[in-house]
């Protein structure tokens, strides 16, 4: 099957292959098996394929996943975290945080003062100090009772941020969550950031880091206030107190007898930030211990330089990708991540009216495994990317649509729903009152949502558009398509209404 679509595709290339094929007779194999492709062919399938299925877009698209330094930069690191923090992260990473990706590059005490005190010689600009309540500013324990009912309220309106904004899918705490793949654990980050910092942070995560790949919300002032109160404030994001394993870590590391390590305090890094020699010092452990290949350091760059995108005259699309990281969770052609639905030819599967609502505010369609997180999209951010969808992000060929001569009658409807039942659709959807499973999306509004062309092209093969899928292929005759195709067709919310 592969070995078919192959020569379809590059016809150039059958030359070369029957000359594979005599190749293959020689060499003794046997035709019951399965043929396999040299691995040299398909490189050359991949290099040489015109892009059949798809366009060619009006920009080229930018992978998130393609940055050059995997660290994020470090010119500005201490306005975001603190002194202490970074002492202790830099002596050993997976110490504190288990699934830290940055090795431990195994540094004293003298020379990491020395890197803390060049990373604070080399500060580009101070973080915008933020005017809070003087309340937000205690501890929970100095709160009056007043106070605390203030600080409690903006605690839960943050809590609902959190939950709508879905930072865990990206984000684990403690080691659960962040099916991503791409954001730091922020099971600890109480003991981390600066509140101010995160206030810009959460208004522009560009500003401090332009390759950033966390998705960037159109948050308001409140929401941003309401979320840090949360984020600051909630246990789940401060260390678990240890005091009963303590004896039982004390047994365990024997060998090294705790040899507390030393951690630069906020007051000594003070009174040695201007020391010049220090700084110097600090400039040569950068450089000996390569922190510049992982990590963007102003003074250290030009060692391995980052060369800057073009982004000021970003717009339309190209400007919503990049600053709401769209490829970080989907795939466009070949970028991006494969965490979320692939959009290479969503223009053809999706009914715009509904995506422009969705896209305002997802609703849940995947509940067991994705959602899409609510970034607070204006009707300008929609109409962009529809239109966008619509015109570039289809199929090159059209493709038919069985109902385009005249709506499914109600006959055919009656049968597509005896189907869909007979074929045990509804072991993993419900399509309506009855209920049914859960592993797929539930279809009760199938027919706003997809295209009926699409739900074609998904029925004849469920793979053909995402090879992951678990819906088996049914083998349906035309006949049987159609009337599944016309039964959810006719899921549509108004109906519904009627109802
Ligand atoms: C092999 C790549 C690599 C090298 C070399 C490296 N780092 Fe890192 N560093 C990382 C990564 C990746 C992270 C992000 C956190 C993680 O590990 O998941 C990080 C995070 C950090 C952070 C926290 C930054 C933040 O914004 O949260 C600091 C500080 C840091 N590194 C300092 C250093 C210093 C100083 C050196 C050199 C002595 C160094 N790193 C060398 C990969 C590296
Ligand atoms: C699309 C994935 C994604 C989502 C969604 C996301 N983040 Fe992030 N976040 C990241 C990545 C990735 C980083 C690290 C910076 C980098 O490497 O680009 C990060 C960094 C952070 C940091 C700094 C942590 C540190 O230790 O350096 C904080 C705090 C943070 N995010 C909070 C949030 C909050 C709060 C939300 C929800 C409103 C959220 N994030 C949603 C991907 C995401
Ligand atoms: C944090 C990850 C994440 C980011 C960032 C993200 N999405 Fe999504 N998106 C999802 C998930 C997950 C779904 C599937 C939702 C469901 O099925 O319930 C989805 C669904 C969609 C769908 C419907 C796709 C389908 O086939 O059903 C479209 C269209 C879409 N997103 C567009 C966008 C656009 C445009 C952006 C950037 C402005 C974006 N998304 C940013 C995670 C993300
Ligand atoms: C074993 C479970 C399973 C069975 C059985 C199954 N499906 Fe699905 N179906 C799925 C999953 C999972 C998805 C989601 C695919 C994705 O996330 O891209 C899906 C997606 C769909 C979609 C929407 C495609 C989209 O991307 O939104 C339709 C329509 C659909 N199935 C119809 C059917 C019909 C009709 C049947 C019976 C003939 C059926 N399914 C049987 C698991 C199943």
């Amino acid at each position: 099957m592969r070995l078919k679509s192959f020569i379809c595709k590059c016809g150039l290339f059958v030359i070369a292959i029957i000359s594979c094929f005599s190749f293959y007779s020689a060499g003794n194999v046997s035709y019951s098996e399965e043929r396999k492709i040299d691995a040299f062919f398909l490189d050359l399938d991949k290099k040489y394929r015109i892009p059949e299925h798809w366009g060619i877009l009006p920009f080229e698209l930018e992978d998130p996943y393609k940055r050059i330094k995997n660290g994020p930069p470090l010119t500005n690191v201490i306005n975001k975290a603190n002194v202490e923090w970074i002492s202790r992260w830099i002596a050993n990473p997976k110490k504190v945080v288990p699934n830290a990706k940055m090795p431990n590059l195994g540094l004293d005490f003298e020379e990491i003062k020395a890197v803390i005190v060049y990373l604070g010689s080399i500060l580009e600009k101070e973080v915008p100090q933020i005017s809070w309540d003087s309340n937000l500013l205690k501890k929970e324990d100095d709160l009056s009772d007043e106070e605390y009912d203030r600080v409690d309220k903006l605690f839960n309106e943050g809590k609902g941020v959190w939950g709508r904004a879905r930072c865990t899918i990206c984000h684990p705490i403690k080691g659960v969550g962040g099916n991503v793949g791409v954001g730091p654990d922020l099971g600890e980050i109480t003991t981390k950031i600066n509140r101010n910092w995160l206030y810009s942070w959460l208004g522009n995560t560009k500003s401090h880091f332009p390759d950033t790949m966390m998705a960037q919300f159109r948050f308001s002032d409140n929401d941003v206030r309401a979320l840090i109160e949360f984020v600051m404030r909630d246990t789940q994001f401060m260390p678990e107190e240890v005091e009963e394993e303590e004896e039982e870590g004390e047994a365990k590391e024997e060998k090294q007898p705790e040899a507390e390590v030393k951690v630069l305090a906020e007051k000594e890094f003070s009174s040695i930030r201007k020391d010049t020699a220090l700084i110097e010092k600090g400039k040569n452990v950068v450089e000996r211990a390569r922190c510049f290949v992982c990590h963007d350091i102003k003074g250290t760059t030009e060692l391995m330089p980052v060369i800057e995108q073009k982004r000021d005259s970003l717009a339309g699309f190209e400007k919503l990708l990049y600053e709401i990281r769209c490829l970080t969770c989907h795939r466009i052609q070949n970028k991006g991540g494969t965490y979320a639905p692939n959009l290479t030819i969503a223009g053809s599967k999706i009914k715009m009216d509904w995506e422009r609502e969705f896209l305002k505010a997802p609703d849940i369609i995947r509940p067991l495994s994705q959602q899409m997180p609510k970034f607070n999209l204006t009707d300008d951010d929609a109409k962009v990317a529809v239109e966008y969808l619509e015109k570039h992000l289809v199929t090159k060929e059209p493709m038919s649509n069985p109902f385009e001569s005249g709506a499914p009658s109600a006959e055919m409807i009656a049968v597509g729903e005896k189907l869909f039942y007979e074929k045990g659709c509804n072991t993993c959807h419900a399509e309506g009152e009855k209920g049914g499973g859960v592993v797929g999306p539930n279809l009760s509004t199938v027919g706003d949502r997809l295209q009926p062309q699409y739900i074609l092209y998904h029925l004849k093969n469920p793979q053909q558009a995402n090879p992951q899928v678990v819906e088996p292929n049914f083998g349906l005759s035309d006949e049987e398509l159609k009337s599944l195709v016309g039964f959810l067709a006719d899921h549509a919310k108004k109906k519904e209404g009627n109802q």
